[in-house]
């Protein structure tokens, strides 16, 4: 064998136009079916929002003292006894929906965000908010407890009494 014979390298193993266009038709096949599977998959497993329940208990008519005003900051509701009876009032301004706090020395609800006053049935006074605060239905569950339902709301006149 001469030099020159061995310099020679053999030519490396060519790709055929065949073998290529079948790689990409089965690289193809199986990133469709793969893509398939995982988006079938996916609906096992659905994002779900866990909301709070809209009904609950916020305790025995006896634990609110006549006149108080009681926030629950699980349920973002207020809780009124007055004279005439109970009332669930939303906390939740109806301008953006920011939470208002009770202000006992000027009798009103106020909003932190925008300023929004409301009375203490939920009448807008003053500001951006769009609405009165909402009111919700109380009923008097069977342990004696009373039962908040947010799907329920009542007009501001409406008051449960025990
Ligand atoms: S969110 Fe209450 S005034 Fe804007």
């Amino acid at each position: 064998m001469s030099q020159e014979d061995q310099n020679i390298e053999e030519p490396k193993e060519k790709i055929s136009r065949r073998k290529f266009l079948l790689w990409v038709g089965w690289g193809s096949l199986v990133t469709s079916l793969v893509g398939s599977f995982l988006g079938t998959a996916r609906f096992l497993f659905p994002n779900v929002l866990f909301e709070p329940p809209s009904s609950f208990k916020v305790g025995k008519p006896e634990d609110y003292a006549e006149g108080s005003i009681i926030f629950s900051e699980e349920h973002n509701i207020f809780i009124l006894h007055e004279k005439a009876g109970f009332r669930a009032i939303s906390a939740v301004c109806t301008h953006v929906g920011c939470i208002v706090n009770w202000n006992q020395s000027q009798n009103k609800f106020i909003c932190p965000c925008h300023g929004s006053t409301f009375s203490p049935t939920g009448e807008v006074l003053s500001g951006a908010a769009i609405g009165p605060l909402k009111s919700f239905s109380i009923e008097l569950a069977k342990d004696g407890k009373l039962l908040v339902d947010t799907r329920k709301t009542v007009k501001k006149e409406d008051y449960f009494r025990v």
